[in-house]
């Protein structure tokens, strides 16, 4: 997978005031990936040092003085970018330095020079957006790095539950001991109720092996309860897998990444809201429920390893019946490429608490077929766990 990085980010001394900014976890990843080092900035022709420059609002560039830098930076974010993606090589990521006036992105200095940052992109960001490259900064990467304090949750769904082999185990964690978990909930046949806190190839990882359903009568809140355990035991990241039903028109059988979600289950963890813990409001906004980086790191592994992988937008539905001819059509024309019973809620408490998600499935029918069942789900996950496992791994390496 090839990825776009900020040469300062790589240890590189080519910002304006003469230094580098390496990130560990930047020049990690650079390690497994293609990384391409870029300089907009150098590529403009600007001196190392240079005055300091900060992007405002109206996308003008100025230095302290008031002097206009505009063209320049322009000038050097069209060089870099014909360096790098004219040249017919798909690039879908970009790791850029944060608040810089050209690769900053998401937040910039406001153009002040009072150390004030507002919400915008520079020059470079926003052109690689234009052209449908994943931007993120170098908190981004952080903040997604696992660690012991840090593991990665996995949420595994029907069928999909034998990833737990995987685990090199620390701790077990019975279901029955988890807050908000209801005492009385058995495991459906695919599925087990323990949690098993290791290792996989090296990363530490909480895995969730099954889950429970709002069809099965038990309410948001209960449903999210193991969203809410893997955040309070540190998870930044949460990685939803779960079987799916393929819309016809929109989906195939097989591996997907999910993009977002439409909730019809007519439930909501957060309308549940206790007003006491987690979370501050529940009035979240949920663009980007699934993380971007999450995203174009799964389709870059999925790309590398050969495995064929869909994207699409999930639907949530309360089940446990199976769609209807109308509900699909319905579906098909609302964009949705999977209907599912479960992650959609869970989803919304996992952003709400601010963690990083990652959402697979596994379209093992295709929705409103006749012929579905619990047993034909399994049979079909069963037939694709090994690229399901290689998929969940390759994402695992690159974090
Ligand atoms: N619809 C809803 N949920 C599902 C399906 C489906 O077709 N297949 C597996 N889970």
């Amino acid at each position: 997978m090839r990825v776009l990085v900020s040469s300062c980010l790589r240890g590189v001394a080519c910002r304006y005031d003469g230094s580098a900014k390496p990130s560990d976890a930047v020049r990690e990843l650079c390690g497994k990936v293609d990384a391409l080092g870029v300089c907009p900035e150098r590529d403009a022709g600007l001196p190392v040092p240079r005055p300091p420059a900060e992007r405002r609002a109206d996308g003008r560039v100025l230095l302290a003085d008031g002097t206009d830098v505009t063209e320049a930076f322009e000038r050097g974010a069209r060089v870099a970018l014909e360096r790098h993606l004219r040249r017919g090589m798909k690039v879908p990521l970009a790791v850029l330095k944060a608040k810089s006036p050209s690769c900053g992105s998401g937040l910039v200095y406001d153009g002040s020079h009072t150390g004030t940052l507002v919400r915008g992109d520079g020059v470079f960001a926003r052109l690689l957006k234009k052209e449908g490259v994943c931007v993120v900064s170098e908190r981004d990467v952080e903040l997604c790095k696992p660690s012991v304090e840090h593991p990665v949750a996995l949420v595994m769904g029907t069928g999909l539950g034998h990833l737990a082999q995987l685990v090199k185990p620390v701790r077990r964690i019975d279901y029955h001991d988890i807050d908000g978990f209801p005492e009385d909930a058995v495991p459906v046949q695919g599925h087990s109720f323990e949690a098993i806190v290791g290792t996989v190839d090296g990363v530490p990882v909480v895995v969730y092996p099954g889950r429970i359903h709002l069809y099965q009568g038990y309410s948001a809140t209960e449903v999210a309860s193991l969203v809410r355990h893997a955040e309070r035991l540190g998870c930044r990241d949460i990685v939803f897998a779960s079987a799916t039903g393929a819309v016809p028109g929109n989906a195939q059988v097989g591996l997907g990444i999910i993009t977002d979600q439409v909730n019809l289950t007519g439930k909501n963890p957060l309308a549940e809201w206790d007003g006491t813990r987690d979370i501050q409001t529940p009035f979240v906004g949920m663009t980007d429920a699934y993380t971007p980086y999450l995203r174009t790191l799964a389709r870059g592994v999925a790309d590398d390893l050969g495995i064929t992988v869909e994207e699409g937008v999930l639907a949530g539905v309360l089940g446990p019946c199976f769609e209807t001819p109308a509900e699909v059509a319905a579906m098909r024309l609302m964009g949705v490429s999977y209907v599912g019973m479960s992650t959609v809620n869970e989803v919304i408490m996992a952003h709400a608490l601010g963690m990083n998600v990652l959402g697979l499935t596994l379209a093992a029918n295709q929705s409103g077929d006749p012929d579905t069942s619990h047993e034909s789900v399994l049979a079909t996950a069963e037939r694709h766990a090994a690229d399901f496992e290689r998929l969940v791994r390759g994402v695992l390496r690159l974090l």
